[in-house]
């Protein structure tokens, strides 16, 4: 590896702000080339993060045969992250790529055996896991103080216009953003999905064309469950973008806004009708390096190309989220519950 990491960014639209911030406030990485297939979008983000020296183009493949990168930052459009990254791939580059991993189960396939025939790290910006609120719940949960989790429920409700391209996607709520919070369901629970029941629909008076709210039932390894409710079409009482949550454990069960807001109660006595519960304290996560969602991420994948260390959202780990994503909608589909397999490797 070089002294200075060359890094070429692919997709220069509005999320790639997030993560040209944090790449040139280090001083190990340097940015060779923009590229979109908007060139004033690479322009602009050339002129807004001083990056004169970076080869601002149009075509990824010709721009990573002249500037040599070795790590691929693709911020591009899910349609376009599996041509991208087998291109980087392909000219030996390290991938850290966009939420979702790929638009469809066998394009992610695709891509993971490329990474393992090219010997080279693909991992996933699943920024959330990066958010201290979430670390802490997950720190409290590996604690024991909930006993062994059997079941865990999220509420995912946001009333977004957003106009644009969301307003008429099929599968909108569960493809755009039911990842993060499955993800999240994964991670609290270290569980993957075995099978999966949902149901999508459209809500009346809806300003999405279809696919705006929906529920899913997920059987998890080990015999717990989770379940998710979720609608991007619904006024009042929103919750966080994180979800709110309800997970619970044989010896008690936490409650956590997606924020700040954190409450658990644990089992003091039993041999009544309900067991006598104390509150129990969320200890605060210390500060540290998984704090900053994509900022945080991102440093860490860094740390992982230099010390080999395999990065937490590697894409052979983060496919099973994409599995039900993809289960979810098979289901609902089919009107039935359907097997989620476990993808291999
Ligand atoms: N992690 C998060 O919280 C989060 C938030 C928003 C978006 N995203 C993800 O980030 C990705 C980009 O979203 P966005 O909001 O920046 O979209 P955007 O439309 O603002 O930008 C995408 C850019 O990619 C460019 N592009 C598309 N195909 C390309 C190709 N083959 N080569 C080069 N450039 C190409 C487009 O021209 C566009 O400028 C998506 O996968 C989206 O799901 C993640």
């Amino acid at each position: 590896m070089s002294e200075k990491l060359r890094v070429a960014v692919a997709g220069c639209g509005g999320i790639s702000a997030a993560w040209l911030k944090p790449a040139c406030a280090r001083t190990d990485i340097e940015i060779v080339a923009l590229v979109d297939l908007r060139r004033e979008a690479a322009e602009k983000r050339a002129a807004e993060y001083q990056l004169g020296k970076a080869l601002i183009a149009t075509d990824l493949k010709d721009a990573l045969k002249r500037t040599t990168p070795e790590v691929l930052f693709n911020c591009t459009l899910p349609e376009a992250h599996t041509p991208t990254t087998l291109a980087a791939l392909k000219r030996g580059c390290h991938v850290l790529c966009e939420k979702p991993l790929a638009d469809t189960m066998s394009n992610a396939r695709k891509m993971l055996a490329a990474a393992k025939a090219a010997g080279r790290t693909l991992a996933i910006m699943q920024n959330r896991r990066f958010d201290a609120n979430i670390a802490r719940a997950r720190a409290f949960i590996e604690s024991g103080a909930l006993g062994a989790i059997t079941t865990v429920h999220s509420q995912f409700f946001i009333g977004a216009h957003f106009g644009g391209f969301r307003d008429r996607m099929a599968h909108v709520l569960i493809l755009d953003m039911a990842i993060h919070t499955f993800d999240a369901a994964r991670f609290l629970m270290g569980a993957n999905p075995r099978t999966v029941y949902a149901h999508e629909w459209n809500p009346a008076g809806s300003w999405y064309d279809r696919d705006a709210s929906a529920v899913a039932v997920f059987e998890m390894t080990g015999g717990s469950v989770y379940t998710y409710q979720g609608s991007w079409c619904s006024e009042g009482h929103n919750t966080k973008w994180e979800s709110s949550w309800r997970i619970i454990g044989t010896k008690g069960t936490l409650l956590w806004d997606g924020g700040t807001g954190f409450a658990a109660e644990t089992v003091a006595k039993t041999g009544g009708f309900r067991s006598e519960m104390t509150p129990s304290a969320v200890p605060e996560f210390a500060p540290g390096p998984r704090q900053g969602g994509h900022a945080g991420l991102l440093n860490d994948f860094i740390e992982c190309l230099k010390t080999g260390r395999t990065p937490e959202t590697a894409a052979a780990d983060n496919i099973h989220s994409l599995a039900m994503v993809h289960g979810a909608i098979r289901s609902a589909a089919a009107g039935r519950k359907v097997k989620i397999t476990l993808p291999e490797g």
